[in-house]
């Protein structure tokens, strides 16, 4: 049932407040000072490397997770595309632990990561959607996302759900690792109990992204640059970009565009940039006005800080709240959705339904 929205996809990113409160008030102690989940099992900190295995929008969630057990639990992390991964047969760190990310839990390469890392004497984790599922059936440890079913093809709640539940995971993994004590852990807790309102705010904003998605509609081609935790959520929109409305779209690091892709830069490609206000700011700021020094159209998400640095200078600005570095990922998943959402309504793609794809990859 889509409520009152027009497609499934507009449903599912409007629930995702609610659904990140339920995912996170499963991951929590009863008094809400701890992270509480079955990983706690796992002895940590004996634990040299974890690796993370997933295909396409698990894939960037399993890249926001590493960025955050990099910072919060100084927990080295490998990330790995499961349809590279299982045919490598990469050696694995003894004692090790590798985690399988996936909605569906039947995706067949990540499957196989699954099997090939059990054959190798890891212990396994399986973070999925759908608890009834094989890979949820066949890890050591079954992590649920609480995500609720997600019926659009393009996945959206689903990956913030993850990337909830990989961050209490990390802040879990932290504690074990002596990274943080309790007081650490309690605001930390408290941190995450703040997305639900944040996202609620970003939703809010939703004819501004509108806006923006219509005049990208008109486009063959987009860039989106990010760096850090914004980096993987470059990628996240260029992939829900060419997904829906089939507009060619890349995501990259901001600081690789000088290493090739600024040869693409034109007026008639535009660039969604998102650059929260944070210590790598003044960074993306200065490859954006590389970029528009070649005439390309900056779109900045940004939240008010960037925005009063370089509104004037851009094409087009959107401020999103302020919220605390690590926690940007919620808010610009909201915004990446909205505008691949908007652009394809524009366009009159089938949003729900993008022609050659399906909900679930059970080919390899
Ligand atoms: C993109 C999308 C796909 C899936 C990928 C993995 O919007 O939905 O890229 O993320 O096929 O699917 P799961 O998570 O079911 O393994």
């Amino acid at each position: 049932d889509k409520g009152q929205h027009r497609h499934f996809m507009a449903k599912e990113i409007h629930e995702q407040p609610s659904v990140i409160a339920r995912a996170l008030g499963a991951w929590i102690s009863d008094d809400r000072h701890r992270i509480a989940c079955a990983a706690e099992a796992v002895d940590w900190s004996g634990i040299s490397r974890l690796t993370i295995v997933a295909c396409g929008t698990a894939f960037y969630a399993a890249h926001v997770a590493k960025v955050w057990m990099e910072r919060v639990a100084r927990l080295p992390v490998e990330i790995e595309i499961a349809s590279e991964f299982r045919y490598r047969e990469p050696p694995l760190p003894a004692r090790g632990v590798t985690m399988v990310v996936s909605q569906s839990g039947e995706t067949a390469d990540t499957l196989a990561a699954l099997r090939y890392a059990k054959a190798q004497g890891q212990i396994t984790l399986g973070l999925v959607n759908v608890t009834t599922s094989t890979i949820a059936r066949e890890a050591d440890i079954v992590l649920p996302i609480h995500a609720g079913p997600e019926i659009g093809v393009a996945s959206t709640k689903a990956f913030t759900a993850m990337v909830l539940c990989l961050s209490a995971l990390a802040v879990m993994i932290a504690r074990k690792r002596g990274a943080i004590d309790a007081a650490g852990e309690r605001a930390h807790v408290e941190l995450l109990s703040t997305v639900p309102r944040l996202m609620s705010e970003t939703i809010a904003l939703e004819g501004q992204f509108e806006a923006l998605a219509r005049d990208i509609a008109e486009a063959k081609d987009a860039l989106f640059l990010g760096r850090g935790l914004m980096y993987p959520l470059a990628l996240e929109g260029a992939l829900k970009l060419k997904e829906i409305t089939y507009i060619h779209a890349e995501g990259y690091a901001a600081g690789e565009i000088k290493h090739g892709p600024i040869a693409l830069v034109d007026e008639a490609t535009p660039i969604v940039a998102l650059a929260p206000h944070d210590a790598l700011f003044e960074k993306i700021a200065s490859n954006l006005r590389e970029v528009m020094g070649r005439k390309g159209r900056v779109a900045l998400i940004g939240d008010a800080g960037a925005c009063r640095e370089m509104g004037d200078e851009v094409w087009r600005s959107i401020a999103l709240p302020a919220a605390d570095p690590l926690l940007a990922p919620f808010l610009y998943a909201v915004a990446v959705q909205f505008i691949a959402y908007h652009a394809a309504v524009a366009k009159g793609t089938d949003v729900d339904q993008p022609r050659n794809l399906a909900k679930s990859v059970t080919v390899e």
